[in-house]
């Protein structure tokens, strides 16, 4: 790609940002020469009850620990909701547009403070109490958002799963932080179409006896069954509660949520995120990423399931005081045209999605964007995977007019939000590039012995030093947390991603290096697909890896040996299919099942994922290497039997 495609910050956008390029070169000078003056400041941006007089406390060393504000006093709901309501108590805090385009919604910080409370009274009602475990397990209407801060109201730490998380998938994740309490609704809305999440619910229940009560959204009105003594309507357990809820002090360091992501091995881990440092950053990245003012609607279209849901939905612009719109529904249904109708029905101005939506919907040209005035919009972003510089183009064309700046926001759960993306205001963009850090990230190079490199290269992307919103540990377990990000290259943050530096110093995702895939922007391990197949009782083995896709960037590709005696069918394949679906949920779909008598695997046994990438990628001329295979024949066999 060419590096030289150089989009210049337009003078109109720099007269008017909210950090130049002059002061973001000041920030980043000051971020670095001394953070703890730096963050100090920008603790500012968010409510204490007891302001922090230690800052940074952090050390990639040894047994690992990330403290930021440590003797600081706060609840995150506080800064979300209640410093709003002199000053901003009737401005709309949520704006919900509903998956049928004749719904919509308007809540006002006002509102959503009283919703807040009472649920957060109820739950105290039922036993909830700081530090206890509430999972949430909701479609994209008001209440995810209300379950979430009543959480953070009485202390409680939230683990969301996505509501398309198959019943066993929603289980091991209550089951693994032992929550006590369940937030649901009876149904969920997608593209016309029913989510049956209390009857989810109730299949995984029967495997986590540490749940005692379950409050359920009326959502579809759909019949659900509740269990007297454990279900609750929402609207039963909360109308009748106090409006106002004493917010619970939390330690900066108390947890806020979990948020379980997949990895190279082994089941989801449970990321953990704090209260004080994570709100910070949240408020910090949401401003100076999205250049955004008082008053504009911002708008983030997606799942309160994944991290950009929970920081730049709801914790980000809420503690920004922003309106940010919440949407139920997909890019697709009723038709091609339904984000650009949003943008044109709510006069948005700063527009956040994936790079998967901007592909699936360039297919159909630019009718369908056209129809639709786009002219309130000022601010795109990206984020989930890498953009390719054609989608890039045709966002910042089509969509844009040319007069957006894009920012390509790099991130990752663990990160808690953004560290590499333009600032508007302050960094030209070359298409497909996250292009620079923000103020206060510092990330570096190395190869695979962990040497740092200098300049223009390639190389595994690491972080150099701490930031106030990075994960502290792996919900109960430590050892795994140092493990998995502090091992490989000893003393630093190890991103699992690849990237390259160009001469101009900015950076280019290049994707994982890991055996972790990223489908439609939804970051999937090929270990936990494996361990999916593998449970079928007529799979003997099974090896998947990444493929590419037009439009999810990557698809799941399995290689499948079946129990001697099994005849390989299409019947058999659509059943796996299925299989996979049930066991983790429809994200998790194979794209394509290929039968292999045999798998590619050393002399000691390790299959070698690197022959079956690039067979599933077609690209089977260069191999490499293949001497030291236990039985190179294999290869030959996979090679002829290839699907797609
Ligand atoms: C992985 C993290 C960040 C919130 C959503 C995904 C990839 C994310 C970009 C980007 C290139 C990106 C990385 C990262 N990724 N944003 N702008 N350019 N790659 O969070 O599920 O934790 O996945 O997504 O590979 O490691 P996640």
């Amino acid at each position: 790609m060419a590096d030289d495609l150089m989009i210049a910050v337009k003078p109109e956008i720099a007269e008017h940002a909210r950090v130049t390029a002059a002061q973001r070169e000041a920030m980043v000078a000051e971020a670095t020469a001394d953070p703890d003056a730096f963050w100090a400041k920008e603790a500012q941006r968010i409510a204490w009850m007891q302001a922090p007089s230690i800052i940074k406390n952090t050390s990639f060393t040894g047994d690992v620990s990330i403290k930021w504000f440590e003797d600081g006093v706060l609840n995150a709901s506080v800064s979300c909701l209640d410093r709003h309501l002199a000053t901003r108590g009737d401005q709309v805090a949520i704006l919900w547009e509903g998956d049928d385009p004749s719904t919509d919604a308007k809540v006002t910080y006002r509102q959503l403070h009283e919703r807040v409370c009472k649920l957060a009274n109820a739950m105290r009602g039922m036993g909830v109490a700081k530090g206890d475990r509430v999972c949430i397990y909701m479609p994209m209407i008001v209440e995810a958002a209300v379950a979430m801060l009543a959480c953070a109201r009485v202390g409680a730490v939230h683990s969301i799963v996505f509501g398309g998380f198959s019943p066993d998938s929603l289980a091991s994740r209550i089951q693994d932080s032992e929550c006590v309490m369940l937030i649901t609704a009876d149904e969920g809305r997608r593209g016309g179409r029913k989510v049956p999440l209390k009857a989810n619910a109730d299949e995984a229940l029967k495997a986590c006896p540490s749940i005692s009560n379950v409050i359920v959204a009326k959502n579809t009105g759909g019949a659900v069954a509740m269990q007297a003594g454990r279900d609750h309507w929402w609207a039963d357990a909360c109308d009748a509660q106090p409006a106002e809820c004493a917010p619970e002090p939390m330690n900066a360091e108390d947890p806020l949520f979990i948020l379980y992501t997949s990895g190279s091995t082994g089941k989801p881990k449970g990321v953990l995120h704090t209260t004080g440092g994570y709100m910070v950053w949240a408020s910090f990245t949401h401003e100076n990423v999205f250049d955004y003012r008082p008053g504009e609607m911002y708008w983030c279209t997606a799942d309160v399931g994944w991290v950009t849901g929970h920081t730049y939905i709801v914790y980000g612009p809420l503690a920004n005081g922003a309106t940010t719109l919440m949407f139920e529904g997909v890019p697709s249904w009723p038709d091609n045209g339904r984000f650009w109708q949003v943008v044109a029905k709510h006069k948005v101005n700063i527009f956040y999605t994936a790079p998967t939506a901007i592909r699936a919907l360039m297919r159909d040209g630019e009718g369908p964007v056209k129809k639709h005035d786009r002219s309130s919009l000022r601010i795109l972003g990206s984020v989930g995977e890498p953009i390719n510089p054609e989608a890039w183009l045709w966002y910042y064309r089509v969509v844009g007019d040319e007069r957006c700046p894009i920012v390509d926001t790099w991130w990752q759960t663990e990160t808690g939000g953004i560290l590499i993306s333009p600032l508007p205001g302050a960094v030209g963009q070359k298409p497909g590039s996250a292009t620079l850090p923000l103020p206060g990230v510092l990330p570096a190079l190395v190869d695979n012995e962990g040497t740092l490199l200098e300049g223009a290269t390639e190389g595994n992307l690491v972080i150099l030093d701490s930031w106030p919103g990075q994960m502290r540990t792996v919900y109960g377990d430590h050892e795994r947390f140092i493990q998995t990000y502090f091992s490989t290259f000893p003393g630093k943050y190890f991103t699992g991603d690849g990237a390259r530096r160009d001469a101009d110093g900015y950076w280019w995702i290049t994707g994982r290096v890991d055996d972790v895939i990223n489908v439609a922007g939804h970051r999937m391990g090929t270990a936990e697909v494996e361990s999916a197949l593998v449970a079928h009782a007529s799979v003997a083995e099974a090896a998947v890896v990444g493929m590419p896709h037009d439009i999810k960037g990557q698809g799941i590709y399995a290689y499948v040996t079946l129990i001697a005696g099994v005849e390989p069918t299409d019947a058999l394949r659509k059943e796996l299919v299925a299989w996979v679906r049930k066991e983790i949920g429809p994200i998790a779909t194979p794209d394509a099942i290929q039968w292999a008598p045999g798998l590619p695997k050393t002399r000691s046994g390790k299959i070698m994922r690197r022959i079956l990438r690039k067979i599933a990628a077609n690209e089977t001329e260069g191999l490499g290497d293949t001497s030291t295979l236990a039985d190179p024949s294999v290869v030959t066999d996979l090679i002829d039997n290839r699907v797609g």
